[in-house]
């Protein structure tokens, strides 16, 4: 098998493990000087001081020179809705004038408007859009995307963007896990028929999508989506066809998404801006990963979830883009980091576990990815920075240098020509 070898690692940052960390442990990430990491066939190997293996191995073997910077695992983006066509920028402006999000939907926008753009678009058409959204996930450093279904609504358009998914993770480098969100609104067909609405979900499409490929289920637990009861049937079933539970819980109002996510075992509940201590106290009970995504709350310009609160009462805490077209159109990493540590008082540590290895958790993939360290995926990035603190201090700039999947680099910073 193929062997690489990263040299000059200027300082190695990453947690450790392979299942999500929880409280105070978040915080505790393994930061090393100058080291080397041997790669073989794609798969961390071994890690080494600096000289370990780059002075024995013959010089055939190629290097990857982190010439004295950060490396840290690939981020993992464990919430997503990548998958879209047609922009809502009108909405966004509206929003700028005053316009709650909720009237903005009420009036027929929203969540009905992408998926009226959804199953007009053709199937090379969403790929090609889909794509280059990851190409631009990748440059902030992101290997593994988790992304949803939920804009299409009706049993082809849901699986056109399932089908998007699961062509985009064979063809490209990214690690790509597919959520079935047949359940992210009612569409207006069903109106009056909500209870039809959710046995069409489950009984037709959740069948299908489980076939196809979806690895979760999710559901828009909250006011003005899917009650607690309704949500409990469309992850129960979930369950049953082998998709793993998630849940959009408690972001409007404090429904009792997340004490539904514990209940049925979900791998995380999402959003959780209104979510009750007793919610909380039970996803904590329950080993839920509390997935927060406060770009959302920066665009919706609501209070953030409360992160501190959850890690010091012994959650995981994990984050994510949420990246969509309406309420959170961003997959920017630098900004989720700068929400996270100003704002959610979530120190650097804990941040970038949320963003590595309680990321790879969320989406089941912890024993994969998430951290640097032998018998896990070859995915890392280096930073272009003197330490790993600049993710937080130098604010909203992207500093990735280059991008490591399985040991293939798949994007790099090139230099401007002066
Ligand atoms: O995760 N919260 C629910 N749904 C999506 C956004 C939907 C949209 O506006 O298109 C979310 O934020
Ligand atoms: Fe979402």
């Amino acid at each position: 098998m193929v062997k690489k070898v990263v040299t000059n690692v200027g300082q190695l940052v990453t947690p450790r493990g392979e299942q999500a960390r929880s409280g105070e442990k978040m915080n505790r990430i393994s930061i090393l000087d100058d080291r080397e990491i041997l790669l073989e066939g794609g798969v961390i190997r071994e890690i080494g001081k600096q000289g370990a293996f780059s002075r024995s191995l013959p010089e055939e073997v190629e290097r990857i020179d982190a010439k004295g910077k950060p490396v840290l695992p690939g981020f993992v983006d464990p919430h997503t809705h990548f998958v879209f066509s047609g922009y809502r920028a009108e909405e966004f402006q509206a929003r700028l004038e005053g316009k709650r999000y909720e009237e903005i939907a009420e009036e027929g926008g929203g969540i009905a408007s992408s998926v009226r753009s959804n199953r007009e678009a053709s199937f090379s058409g969403l790929k090609e859009e889909a794509e280059g959204r990851l190409r631009s996930m990748v440059r902030f450093g992101v290997t593994s995307v988790e992304g949803k279904t939920g804009y299409g609504l009706d049993r082809e358009t849901e699986l056109k963007q399932l089908k998007v998914m699961t062509e985009l993770d064979q063809e490209t480098p990214v690690d790509i896990s597919p959520t079935f969100l047949g359940a992210h609104s009612i569409p207006e067909k069903y109106a009056n028929r909500r209870e039809e609405y959710v046995d069409f979900v489950t009984e037709e499409v959740a069948p299908l999508a489980a076939e196809r490929g979806a690895e979760f289920c999710d559901v828009f637990c909250d006011r003005g989506a899917f009650t607690v009861g309704e949500s409990r049937k469309v992850l129960n079933r979930g369950k049953k066809l082998g998709l793993k539970p998630k849940i959009h819980a408690d972001e409007i109002e404090a429904t009792g998404g997340a004490k539904l996510a514990a209940e049925v075992d979900a791998i995380s509940a999402d959003h959780l801006l209104k979510a009750s201590d007793e919610g909380l106290n039970r996803m904590k009970e329950s080993s839920v990963i509390a997935v927060l995504l406060p770009i959302t709350a920066f665009s919706l310009k609501e209070s953030y979830a409360r992160a501190r609160y959850m890690i010091d009462h012994g959650l995981s805490v994990s984050l994510a883009t949420d990246l969509n077209p309406g309420s959170c159109f961003s997959e920017s990493i630098p900004l989720l980091f700068s929400l996270s540590t100003l704002y959610m008082e979530m120190t650097v540590e804990e941040t970038i576990t949320a963003l590595t290895l309680n990321a790879a958790a969320a989406i089941d993939r912890a024993d994969q990815v998430g951290t640097i360290e032998s018998g896990k995926q070859g995915d890392f990035l280096i930073l272009d920075a003197p330490n790993y603190q600049h993710l937080s201090y130098h604010m909203g700039v992207n500093l990735v240098e280059r991008v490591v999947k399985r040991g293939e680099t798949i994007w790099k910073k090139t230099g401007p020509n002066f």
